[in-house]
C-alpha cells in the first residue's frame, strides 16, 4: 500500500494583511516538530515574500492561490509560477472554484497553470468540484471526471500533484459534505486516477477534502479513506481554529 504524506493546507482568499503574519509566526511556533503531516499557508500574494521567511526553517510551507500559465509577459497584474517560486513558496493552488466561476478559467486553463507550477518547481493543489445544480441533477461523478481528464497533465506524480475536491456548494456555507457523499467522490477521484496514471502515480496523489472543514467535523472527515488531508478557507484564518484541525489530521 501506498503510504501518502498528509496535508492541511490553508487558503486565506483575499483576506489578511501585514498584520496576519502573526498566524504564520503562531502556526510556526506551535508545530516544530517534524510529523507525517504536511502544513501549507496560501496567503494573499502581497503576503509571500514575508510569509516564505517567517516560515523558512520550518515544518511549515507557503503558496500561492493562482498563477499565470505564462513564466513572464505582458500580463498586467498577473503573477508566474517563478515569481511565485522567486518568494520561497513551494506551493500554488489551481483552478479554485472562485476563479473557475469569477475568472472563467477552464480546465485546459488550469492544465496549462498546473505545467507551469510544475516548470517552476512548485507543488500544485488542483482543485475541483461540482456546484449545487450539478448535484441535484444527479452529474456530481461526470462533472468530476471530465474536471479530472481536462485539467490534470498526463505527467502528474505525487510530489507534483495534490487533488483538491471542493463542492462548490459547500464552501463558505457550512454546509460541510457528508462523509458518505466526501466517500463516494474521493473513491471515485482515486479509481480515476489509478486508471489513467497507473497504481504507482494514482496511490500516490494526495486528495484533499474542502469545504466548510472546521475543528468541531475534522476528524471525521479525516477517518475517510481516499482524505489525506484537507484545504481550509475561513478556520485557516486564525491559529486557534486551524491547530485543532491540523491536530486532528495528524492523529488520524
Ligand atoms: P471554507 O473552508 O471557508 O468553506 O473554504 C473552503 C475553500 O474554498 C478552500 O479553498
Amino acid at each position: 500500500m501506498t503510504m501518502r504524506r498528509k496535508m492541511a493546507a490553508g487558503n486565506w482568499k483575499m483576506n489578511g494583511n501585514s498584520a496576519a503574519l502573526s498566524v504564520i509566526s503562531e502556526l510556526v511556533a506551535t508545530h516544530t516538530a517534524k510529523t507525517d503531516t504536511d502544513i501549507v499557508i496560501c496567503p494573499p500574494a502581497p503576503l509571500l515574500f514575508r510569509g516564505s521567511e517567517s516560515a523558512s526553517a520550518s515544518p511549515l510551507a507557503i503558496g500561492a492561490q493562482n498563477c499565470h500559465s505564462a513564466a513572464s509577459g505582458a500580463y498586467t497584474g498577473d503573477i508566474s509560477a517563478p515569481m511565485i517560486a522567486d518568494t520561497g513558496a513551494t506551493h500554488v493552488i489551481v483552478g479554485h472554484s472562485e476563479r473557475r466561476d469569477a475568472c472563467g478559467e477552464t480546465d485546459s486553463d488550469v492544465r496549462a497553470k498546473t505545467i507551469a507550477a510544475w516548470d517552476a518547481g512548485l507543488t500544485a493543489i488542483l482543485c475541483i468540484g461540482e456546484s449545487a445544480k450539478d448535484r441535484d441533477a444527479g452529474k456530481t461523478l461526470d462533472i468530476i471526471a471530465a474536471q479530472l481528464s481536462g485539467s490534470v497533465p498526463d505527467h502528474a506524480t505525487g510530489d507534483k500533484l495534490v487533488v483538491a475536491y471542493e463542492p462548490i456548494w459547500a464552501i463558505g456555507t457550512g454546509a460541510v459534505a457528508t462523509t458518505q457523499q466526501i466517500n463516494e467522490v474521493h473513491d471515485f477521484i482515486r479509481k480515476r486516477l489509478v486508471q489513467r496514471l497507473g497504481d504507482d502515480v494514482g496511490n500516490a496523489i494526495r486528495l484533499l477534502y474542502g469545504g466548510s472543514v472546521k475543528p468541531a467535523n475534522a476528524a471525521e472527515i479525516f477517518k475517510c479513506d481516499n482524505v489525506d488531508g484537507a484545504l481550509v478557507g475561513g478556520a485557516s484564518l486564525k491559529a486557534e481554529d486551524f491547530t485543532p484541525i491540523i491536530q486532528a489530521l495528524v492523529a488520524s
